[in-house]
């Protein structure tokens, strides 16, 4: 917890033992990048952290993946991966039932719960907003 008007911070530095800061440079993230290929065929795309769902990075474009639950109860979010299966999160066992569950073909992920690790992942959605 921030003391007020940073007295903490001036009592260390009259004691002189303020915290050295560090040597090594702060290390950037990775970035990935997402295509999203629409229900009509257009094409968007956009570059953000690893670690963000399928979901979330879609949020940062004009026109998201229709979503429902957020939770991979609902199976809204389904795509088709087209490219780069391999940068991706393993699906939970919770998602592949709610996968089996909706009749989606093997190949689909719940776009709430897949994490893009690495690299570049093209998927095909079938309902954006
Ligand atoms: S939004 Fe419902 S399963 Fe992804």
């Amino acid at each position: 917890m921030p003391s007020p008007f940073g007295i903490r911070r001036r009592i260390k530095r009259l004691l002189g033992i303020e915290a050295k800061k560090s040597a090594e440079p702060e290390v950037e993230p990775e970035k990935i990048t997402l295509h999203i290929l629409g229900p009509k065929g257009d094409e968007q795309s956009v570059t953000t952290y690893a670690g963000s769902t399928i979901l979330g990075a879609s949020g940062q474009l004009r026109h998201p993946i229709a979503s429902g639950c957020s939770d991979s109860t609902c199976g809204t979010c389904h795509v088709e991966i087209l490219e780069g299966a391999d940068n991706l999160s393993e699906p939970t066992a919770r998602e592949r039932g709610t996968l089996r569950e909706s009749g989606h073909p093997a190949g689909q992920r719940l776009s709430c719960r897949t994490e893009i690790l690495k690299g570049t992942v093209k998927v095909k959605a079938f309902e954006l907003v």
